[in-house]
């Protein structure tokens, strides 16, 4: 598994991704009157990765794409960073279903996370999560996140205003790093 910034080279294959895998991710994706396979080709690719680009250069995101043995597998992003006393940000992630179940969105998400609390000098990470999204929430509990409220009709989601539980990670929650309590999973 590799991360790294996105590419301009990606377009066409993070299109037909997330063409294939629209049921998959719509649940769990702000509401669009557009539908998903036009705002899913190559331009907007070019288009979301001129912005986050943007924010990154600002300081206020951190995005990453998935490589999962050599091909474009997803994307995880620490946005809307916040700076001064609270140093704090908002993790967001998905993967290709053939993909998944393969712990390669948690490796992804602990290696971001690692880097955010060192390097980038996070004090808090937090993913707000559906109740109906067990696999997310299983994911962010396997690498220590601590569910702290439940947010009401909190975003725009697939239709309708969701409610979502608020998870957070300090960065003092594990002192060996993100990393080291991905590596000892124990499988089920
Ligand atoms: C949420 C999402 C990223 C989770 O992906 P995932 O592949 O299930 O998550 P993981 O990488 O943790 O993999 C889980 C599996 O890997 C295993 N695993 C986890 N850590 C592991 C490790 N260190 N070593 C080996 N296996 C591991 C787990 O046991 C689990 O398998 P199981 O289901 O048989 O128990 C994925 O379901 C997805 O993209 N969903 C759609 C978009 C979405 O919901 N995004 C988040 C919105 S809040």
């Amino acid at each position: 598994m590799e991360l790294h910034p996105l590419r301009r080279g990606d377009a066409a294959e993070w299109s037909r991704l997330r063409v294939a895998n629209e049921s998959w991710l719509s649940p769990w994706e702000p509401s669009h009157a557009i539908p998903w396979r036009d705002r899913h080709a190559p331009p907007a690719y070019r288009a979301m990765r001129r912005a986050v680009l943007r924010r990154a250069r600002l300081g206020t995101s951190l995005p990453f794409a998935i490589r999962v043995e050599g091909r474009l597998a997803g994307q995880v992003t620490i946005d809307n960073i916040v700076r001064g006393a609270l140093r704090s940000g908002y993790l967001g992630y998905w993967i290709d279903r053939d993909v998944a179940g393969r712990g390669m969105a948690s490796l992804a998400v602990a290696l971001v996370c690692d880097h955010a609390f060192s390097e980038v000098g996070l004090h808090r990470v937090q993913a707000d999560i559906r109740p109906e999204n067990g696999p997310s929430q299983r994911l962010v509990e396997r690498l220590g996140f601590q569910r702290e409220g439940l947010l009401r009709r909190l975003l725009d989601i697939d239709g309708d205003w969701r409610d979502h539980f608020a998870y957070g990670l300090l960065a003092e929650d594990l002192p060996g790093g993100v990393l080291a309590r991905w590596k000892q999973h124990v499988p089920r």
